[in-house]
């Protein structure tokens, strides 16, 4: 495994496999890595003759300061495990090497990138944009792997690889969850004993909701897992809801769509917390 820290040896280390007819897989991440994370450079190393996966906590998709300050930062740790899972190239830059000059590009979006998460946090999906093609032009990558966790993101990388004109695959891993159901995360080590005992009734109110769902309307539907949730005095729904899983528009009768998910925001003991559960598969 090599460990690159500059563009121009991370485009040439690439640039020499793909001129040996290799196919390339990428893997963005933030680091703080876990068992999530692996399973994205699982199925990349099972797809690709190599395997790039980058380590960058990126500033511009950071609306909040003290997030991006607090975030969690493992790097041994983080190579350890890349070493472990087959990874060929890490690719772990500062930020003044991928940011020379400030990011004043503005992607044109559309609106997946404005309803939930992107009306929460202003500017995260911009950011988003602005570190994955940045990264689509470095590694050219044949595929990219993105985790369903964060199901919005994958929905906006799609809108940008339609306005940027990028050729690739992205490829939706499942969601990986605790034992006890609670998705992994980065953010899950910021959890109290208190809150990371609340915190699986996340997923409880989601998959409960399923079978709720049967015979409730989508309004109703949307209410229990705001309830089920806030039931804990540990915890506060942000946002639930219930959207077709292309668009993102929220739906209004089970009829709507083939492909309806649920999308849901907590704050658990002072963290946010994200996940989301499908009610009707394409
Ligand atoms: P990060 O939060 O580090 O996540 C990197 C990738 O791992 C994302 O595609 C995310 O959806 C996936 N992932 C995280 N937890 C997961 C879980 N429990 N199960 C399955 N996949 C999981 O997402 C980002 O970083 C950044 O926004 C990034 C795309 C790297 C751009 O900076």
């Amino acid at each position: 495994m090599i460990v690159i820290g500059k563009v121009n040896d991370l485009e040439k280390a690439v640039d020499a496999f793909r001129n040996e007819g290799k196919s390339i897989g990428l893997v963005p991440t933030m680091g703080a890595l876990h068992e999530g994370h692996l399973s994205l450079v699982e199925r990349c190393r099972n797809e690709n003759d190599v395997v790039v996966v980058s380590v960058f906590v990126n500033p511009t998709q950071f609306n909040n300061k003290e997030d991006l300050r607090t975030y969690p930062r493992t790097e041994e740790a983080d190579k350890a495990l890349l070493e472990k899972a087959g990874c060929d190239i890490v690719f772990m830059p500062s930020v003044e090497e991928v940011y020379p000059e400030p990011d004043t590009r503005v992607f044109d979006l559309g609106q997946v990138a404005e309803v939930m998460e992107g009306a929460m946090r202003p500017g995260h999906f911009n950011g988003v944009a602005q570190i994955v093609s940045k990264l689509f032009m470095m590694v050219k990558p044949d595929r990219a792997y993105f985790g369903e966790k964060d199901f919005q993101q994958i929905a906006v990388i799609r809108q940008m690889l339609k306005t940027e004109g990028f050729k690739l695959q992205i490829v939706p891993c499942p969601i990986v969850r605790e034992e006890d159901g609670l998705a992994k995360s980065s953010r899950n080590v910021r959890l109290s004993p208190e809150a990371r005992e609340a915190a699986p009734s996340i997923y409880h109110a989601l998959t409960d909701s399923t079978q709720y769902a049967q015979n409730h309307t989508v309004a109703e539907t949307q209410q229990f897992v705001i309830d089920y949730i806030n039931a804990h005095p540990e915890m506060e729904v942000e946002y639930y809801q219930i959207v077709d899983g292309i668009t993102l528009m929220p739906v209004n009768d089970w009829s709507d769509s083939d492909y309806i998910v649920g999308c849901v925001t907590v704050y658990c003991g002072g963290v946010r917390l994200i996940d989301n559960i499908a009610y009707k598969q394409k």
